[in-house]
């Protein structure tokens, strides 16, 4: 209990508290930077009269204007239906299709524009520029491909564990045509993470690709569909067709031997489909458009349900106005579409407003760090948006880099983790040539688009803070009794949003139950309620608010690490480390890191009467790489002789916690075994 109290209270700073909000960096306030005069003349949004327009008591009538965004085959009844909280509806009675806003709808203006430049990791191969028309045709083939060959139809969901190459979003959007719900799961997760979420998700077709380049090794990548179908199997979950794309059309590069009946290359069986054209399928507005699985307390990481309608209408609004696409950018987002914000914001958001969008196979830094300026030189992007992990591998290994090349950005994004102000700085100084205007989105799988940043062509910019919440988004910092803090009281509390949005996860797939407990019931004032009021949407950040009302989020309160930007549950890599036989314990915690932000640090020990040793140590990593893959990899594996404990036997991670990022655990007096301390800090090194 008191372990759990500890852990929930960002508010209290002390050395000895541990949730990622405590550890954070803390900084003062940073000076404004504003935005350049050319950014604002030409800004998809200058007028400050849209905070009125968008306030709390005008929702959810405003919504309107994200779905006008939209072409519709039918109209919605209702903007927002409420009567079952928190299982919002948006646009209700509406009918459209995300893959005809994506594609179709451009044809008549932009046909012969690029919609994707997919840039190889290999430098020497040729960037392909797919316009909107080519688009139109491969999603076509793609999806009369799914339809016919694989039966599949409006409902069903596919897993998908594809690299960054232009077919995953074609493969996105041919499932999107047809209204079957695409799982993605990130090409760096491994075989098992792909089971678990192909099963959970009931995917009887899996799609991959042979292989994919990464850091300068073609690496493959059918192996895991291997894996993958083998472990979905022992959890009673049967996989019937695996569709290979091949990385080289007509070339299999992949050692991994197809199997008879069960994998097809999709390359040999598209010549079949060729000229096929599938109408759009008229989905309700409502009809979940993909999954996202995401990392949680628990177990096993849970489907984000994503609807057409919403999540559609508001990438689209955030895209125009915080990303400030116009359909003549080119727009490049680093991310992978693997993630959140490859969805929304390399694929749905900049198709649906006609823009360019870049698609990269490989690593940032390789061969050296100025390639991503030469790819900028050369495709001539305009809204450059990345991580401030990227940022700063990119500020370390090539501070001096950008500015050999001759490309402007107006605008850029940094997301995913906390910037430190001094890495800002020289993302505005050298890679924005001080022209670029910077938006710190925040935002989470859960939420579908942004939720704070500032308003590029309206707010100043603040190092370190993500600024305000975006028009119509309306955030409450309450403390751990639920009293809410001041406005600007610059106090630390956790975040929760007011008011239900388009963009918000519809629920947990298959699991409402879980939705409910994790995002509303801490902060929900009654539950019989049918009053949106009551249901405040927690967020599972800690923030502070300054004066001036920007946001600065200080990170998770729960049992979620951040590695990079990415989401990774405790509990997962501690069961990953309890496979190894001689491990009976688990503890990971989050270590500060100059690149990545955070690192898991896992702490194991083992049977009574087993010696530590290397090999036992090198196991427990293994086993962590397999289970999720290698972006979980521990910093360190500490084999200690036990853990730091309460009377009532919980494992303190605070303790853990403190050791690992060198600050004082403070008082261990109550804890059941407080020699432990000094032993653990000792095999810690
Ligand atoms: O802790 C916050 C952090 O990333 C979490 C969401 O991770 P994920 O669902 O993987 O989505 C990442 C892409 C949106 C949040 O709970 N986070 C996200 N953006 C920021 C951030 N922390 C600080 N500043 C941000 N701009």
């Amino acid at each position: 209990m008191a372990e759990q109290r500890a852990r929930r209270r960002p508010s209290e700073q002390s050395g000895a508290e541990v949730s990622e909000a405590q550890i954070a960096v803390h900084w003062q306030e940073e000076a404004y930077f504003a935005p350049a005069k050319e950014f604002i003349a030409q800004a998809n949004l200058t007028d400050k009269g849209v905070f009125k327009r968008f306030s709390l008591d005008k929702f959810p009538g405003y919504f309107k204007e994200f779905a006008e965004l939209l072409d519709w085959y039918k109209k919605w009844d209702k903007i927002f239906d409420g009567t079952n909280p928190p299982f919002w509806r948006w646009f209700v009675g509406g009918r459209i299709n995300a893959c005809y806003n994506c594609v179709d709808r451009h044809l008549a203006r932009h046909k012969n524009k690029t919609a994707l430049h997919f840039v190889p990791e290999p430098e020497h191969e040729a960037i392909q520029h797919l316009t909107y028309q080519e688009l139109y045709v491969r999603v076509n083939e793609f999806a009369a491909l799914l339809r016919d060959f694989c039966g599949l139809k409006a409902g069903d969901r596919v897993t998908l564990h594809m690299p960054m190459v232009a077919e995953l979003p074609i493969t996105m959007l041919a499932c999107a045509r047809l209204g079957v719900i695409h799982s993605q799961v990130f090409s760096g997760f491994s075989g098992k993470a792909c089971a678990d979420r192909a099963s959970d998700s009931e995917s009887r077709v899996m799609i991959t690709m042979d292989a994919y380049y990464r850091g300068g090794k073609l690496l493959d990548h059918k192996e895991k569909a291997d894996i993958a179908v083998t472990e979905a199997a022992k959890d009673n979950h049967k996989v019937d067709k695996v569709l290979v794309w091949q990385r080289y059309p007509g070339k299999y590069s992949s050692p991994t031997k197809l199997v008879e009946g069960r994998d097809f290359v999709v390359n040999d069986l598209l010549p079949k489909y060729r000229g096929k054209r599938i109408e759009p399928v008229r989905m309700p507005a409502e009809a979940p458009l993909f999954l996202m699985y995401t990392s949680g307390t628990t177990g096993r990481p849970k489907g984000a349900q994503h609807s057409i309608g919403g999540y559609l209408a508001y990438v689209t609004w955030t895209s125009k106005y915080i990303q400030d696409i116009h359909p003549e950018d080119v727009y490049w987002c680093m991310a992978d579409i693997g993630w959140i914000t490859g969805h929304s914001y390399i694929v749905y958001g900049p198709l649906a407003l006609a823009a360019s969008s870049v698609v990269f196979e490989g690593v940032p830094t390789h061969p050296d760090a100025g390639r991503p300026w030469r790819i900028a030189e050369e495709l001539d992007v305009n809204i450059f948006h990345t991580s401030p992990t990227a940022i700063r591998a990119l500020r370390k290994e090539g501070p001096e880099e950008p500015a050999k090349y001759h490309y402007r950005f107006k605008h850029m994004t940094t997301v995913g983790e906390p910037i430190e102000p001094e890495v800002w700085k020289w993302y505005h100084k050298m890679v924005g040539k001080k022209q670029a205007v910077i938006v710190d989105t925040w935002w989470q799988t859960e939420t579908g688009g942004f939720l704070c940043s500032t308003v590029p062509g309206i707010h100043k910019m603040k190092p370190g803070s993500a600024g305000p919440a975006i028009p119509g988004i309306h955030p409450v910092i309450y403390d751990e009794e639920g009293s809410e803090l001041k406005a600007g009281s610059g106090k630390a509390g956790n975040i929760c949003i007011r008011n239900p949005w388009p963009g918000i996860m519809q629920t947990i797939w298959k699991d409402p139950d879980r939705f409910v407990h994790q995002y509303y019931s801490r902060y929900c004032r009654n539950r019989k309620s049918k009053d949106w009021r009551d249901w405040p949407y927690m967020a599972g950040d800690g923030a502070v608010q300054a004066k001036d009302g920007y946001y600065r989020i200080l990170g998770r309160i729960d049992d979620v690490i951040n590695v990079a930007g990415h989401r990774l549950g405790t509990k997962e890599i501690e069961s990953a480390a309890l496979l190894v036989p001689e491990v009976v314990e688990a503890a990971v915690v989050p270590v500060a890191d100059p690149i990545k932000g955070k690192v898991p640090d896992l702490y194991v020990a083992l049977k009574p009467g087993l010696d530590a040793s290397e090999e036992i140590a090198k196991k427990v990593s293994a086993s962590v790489v397999s289970q999720i893959g290698a972006i979980a990899r521990p910093r360190q594996v500490i084999i200690v002789p036990d853990m730091p404990k309460t009377r009532s036997g919980k494992i303190m991670r605070r303790v853990l916690a403190a050791i690992s990022n060198r600050q004082d655990p403070g008082d261990v007096s109550t804890l059941a075994n407080p020699e432990i301390v000094d032993k653990i800090r000792t095999a810690h090194g």
